[in-house]
């Protein structure tokens, strides 16, 4: 029985019916995205960990900043509307992996791959998909490791399994990502314009990749030249 039902004896068996759906269905939702929350949780502690760990042990951090962020309720059903699928929480669970996200910043492009390492060397972290983008870059230009993992969350009485999708790429390629984000949102450039930008955008990716494996080789110079002092 829900509190409007108990407070208002004026309302029809049908009312009381579709008042009773929407709840439940307002009481489901808020029940997955609670965990999926928990689960971005964990995953970001699991990166924290790791950033606490590496700072006692080195005198510099392959983990720069953690970013989250939960799907908008307009991501999901934009999402699910656009690859044809049922517009449902069950169909949400099922098909997408990204409701959940972490976004790991590292300042070099080997931290990437030693961070995404240690991650997935966790006994309770799976591995469902892994995309590596920076060796095979998209045509536009972006670059990131994606990994697309499952992870226990711990409830009362049950143990869940929860998909959370993590990016690890370098503050140079989150730079980029970052402004290239923004032209999806202004569907008002002039289709000239927005080729030229997207052109400047791909050259942009690739002076920034050679850029990463420059400051790369200087930094192990570096490293080079201290151990041998
Ligand atoms: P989405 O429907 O965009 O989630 O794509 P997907 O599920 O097929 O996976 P994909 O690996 O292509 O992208 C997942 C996420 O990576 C996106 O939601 C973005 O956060 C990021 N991403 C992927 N491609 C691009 C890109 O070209 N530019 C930017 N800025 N971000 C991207
Ligand atoms: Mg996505």
């Amino acid at each position: 029985m829900t509190e409007h039902q108990t407070e208002n004896p004026r309302l029809s068996a049908e009312q009381i019916k579709a008042i009773d759906g929407f709840y439940n269905a307002m009481k489901g939702a808020k029940r997955i995205m609670t965990y999926y929350n928990c689960a971005m949780l964990e995953a970001e502690t699991k990166f924290k960990v790791l950033h606490y760990q590496f700072s006692l042990e080195q005198d510099r951090n392959p983990i720069e900043s953690i970013k989250t962020r939960l799907k908008s309720v307009e991501s999901i059903s934009e999402k699910l509307t656009r690859r044809g699928l049922p517009l449902s929480l069950e169909s949400m669970e099922v098909n997408l992996s990204d409701v959940a996200g972490v976004r790991v910043i590292c300042p070099f492009v080997d931290d990437i791959y030693t961070v995404a390492e240690c991650f997935l060397a966790q006994d309770d972290i799976t591995l469902i998909k892994a995309t590596d983008y920076i060796k095979q870059p998209k045509p536009n230009g972006y670059r990131s490791l994606h990994l697309i993992v499952e992870l226990p969350i711990f409830l009362q009485h049950e143990k869940r399994m929860m998909r959370v999708e993590v990016q690890l790429r370098t503050i140079a390629m989150d730079f980029w990502a970052t402004l290239e984000h923004k032209m999806h949102y202004k569907k008002e450039i002039p289709e000239e314009i927005a080729q030229e930008l997207r052109d400047e955008l791909r050259t942009c990716a690739e002076d920034i990749s050679a850029l990463d494996v420059r400051m790369e080789k200087i930094r192990q110079k570096i490293e080079n030249a201290k151990n041998t002092q």
